[in-house]
């Protein structure tokens, strides 16, 4: 059934980080692209004006056009800024949200972006609720979505006090990213793999999301969540849902979450003795973190499954700041062959599955064959099915269009994310000392000791240029 498309875009936390990192230039792009054209009101408490927050987005495109190697498009911003609106006010005074509700005018299917901490989205709910302003509305909240279980069974029991469950919308941008997209489309388009996509066939699932840079501008932010809460939790299991979920029953926004769900409630709560977690060494230096800081910058861990799909195959994952490289690559390794019957040097390395989610989208099966010449020895090839690496669609652009159409199928729901909660909640009450590591090694050499598998972790490198 079509949904009403929202007819006003409001952000809460207009001011910040996420907007000028993201929303502008999200913003900017829907209306170069999509010829967005409804009002948007920006909401902050920070004593500016609405001249100092166009110029705060004019700053924010010009840095994100800069970093493409472009130049700000001067009459598309014309055409974003004489959209953009802005009040300045307290989030816990009501006349804040009167002011909303004369600035939305006519508009009566507003989105509000919640770019805020959670510990304020009770506020902003309440005050939009008594302002009226709540009314056929949605809401688009960000991660991460509470702390721990708990405290997000209690943010969605909030935000449900204002909003059903179908008008909100909570982001987690992996899922808008082309490459994840994929994943999705190559497991349920492709009759080869269904039968080898199990237990019988799978020997382990390596996922590594490294980033070669830290926290520095994020010390305060980071050193409150650590490196579980801020894409173990949520981006990375949902990776894992969509490479281990079984199919939908049908195409369905609906039918994709339940499917999901199943799975999410089928992840076994991760043990903590299979977790190492680091901190590179200059992390406590970093404005923002605290001199004694235990969070960790880097997290390894194996977690399992009980489906008869996945019984005993390892998920590893694992994720750091300040590691040799930035990218996140996922490795479905095979079984080898029952028994050796060709004299080669060394251990041969079994096929494989490769997907390569950022910054490039490559898809690549591992696997053997004979070098030329008398003596049955092999060598490794990789069989290249999608290598991409043209800028995509941000995901912030393709989430954020999503949410104004009403299409949720890309947002998680309360009992995914509760579920997601659940898996890492008693790692994170049995938290020991961090170990140490060097920036731009691959992490603590503990970490090493997780992996059964006699090769170890697959380091991921610098991708070819598209072999094709
Ligand atoms: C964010 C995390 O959600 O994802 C960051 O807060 C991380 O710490 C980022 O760097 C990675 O996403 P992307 O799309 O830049 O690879």
């Amino acid at each position: 059934m079509a949904t009403p498309h929202s007819d006003a875009l409001v952000f809460f936390g207009a001011t910040g980080d996420l907007a000028y990192k993201k929303i502008f230039p999200a913003l900017q792009a829907m209306v170069l692209h999509d010829g967005l054209d409804l009002p948007i009101i920006g909401v902050a408490h920070s004593g500016w004006t609405l001249e100092q927050l166009r110029q705060r987005a004019h700053d924010s495109l010009a840095q994100a056009a800069k970093e493409q190697g472009n130049r700000i498009d001067e009459a598309a911003f014309e055409r974003f800024a004489a959209q953009l609106q802005y009040i300045d006010g307290d989030y816990n005074d009501p006349a804040t949200f009167q002011q909303l509700k004369t600035m939305l005018g006519s508009a009566t299917r507003p989105l509000h972006y919640l770019a805020i901490p959670p510990s304020l989205f009770g506020t902003v709910t309440k005050g939009l609720q008594q302002a009226g302003c709540a009314n056929d509305a949605r809401v688009v909240v960000e991660k991460p979505f509470g702390r721990d279980l708990a405290s997000s069974q209690q943010l969605n029991r909030r935000l449900h006090e204002v909003f059903a469950e179908p008008a909100i919308f909570r982001i987690d941008h992996y899922l808008g990213k082309e490459a994840v997209q994929n994943l999705l489309y190559f497991r349920f388009a492709n009759t080869f793999l269904e039968p080898v996509w199990n237990r019988n066939y799978v020997d382990s699932v390596q996922i590594t999301m490294a980033e070669s840079f830290g926290v520095a501008g994020r010390g305060a932010f980071y050193d409150d969540i650590g490196a579980i809460r801020d894409v173990v939790q949520n981006h990375l299991l949902q990776v894992i849902s969509l490479l281990a979920m079984d199919s939908p029953i049908g195409n369905d926004p609906e039918s994709l979450r339940a499917e999901k769900l199943r799975l999410f409630h089928a992840m076994r709560p991760i043990d903590p003795k299979q977790v190492v977690r680091g901190q590179f060494r200059g992390y406590r230096e970093v404005n923002g973190v605290a001199a004694e800081s235990n969070v960790e910058t880097f997290v390894a861990l194996c977690m399992y499954i009980d489906t008869w799909r996945w019984a005993g195959v390892p998920f590893y994952i694992r994720t750091g700041k300040s590691l040799p490289i930035t990218t996140t690559e996922v490795m479905v390794k095979m079984k080898a062959p029952p028994l050796p019957i060709f004299d080669e040097i060394g251990p041969a390395q079994a096929n494989y599955f490769r997907f390569r989610l950022s910054p490039e989208v490559v898809i690549a099966e591992g696997a053997r064959v004979k070098q030329p010449g008398e003596q049955m020895q092999g060598e490794p090839v990789e069989l290249v099915a999608r290598h991409h690496s043209e800028p995509e669609k941000s995901p912030y652009e393709r989430l954020l269009g999503d949410a104004i159409r009403g299409d949720n199928s890309l947002f998680s729901s309360d009992e995914c994310v509760e579920a997601a909660w659940a898996v890492v909640d008693q790692v994170l009450t049995h938290e020991g000392a961090v170990s140490m590591y060097e920036p731009g090694s691959w992490g603590p050499a503990a970490a090493a000791d997780l992996v059964s598998d006699s090769q170890g972790w697959h380091d991921p490198v610098a991708e070819a240029s598209n072999p094709r």
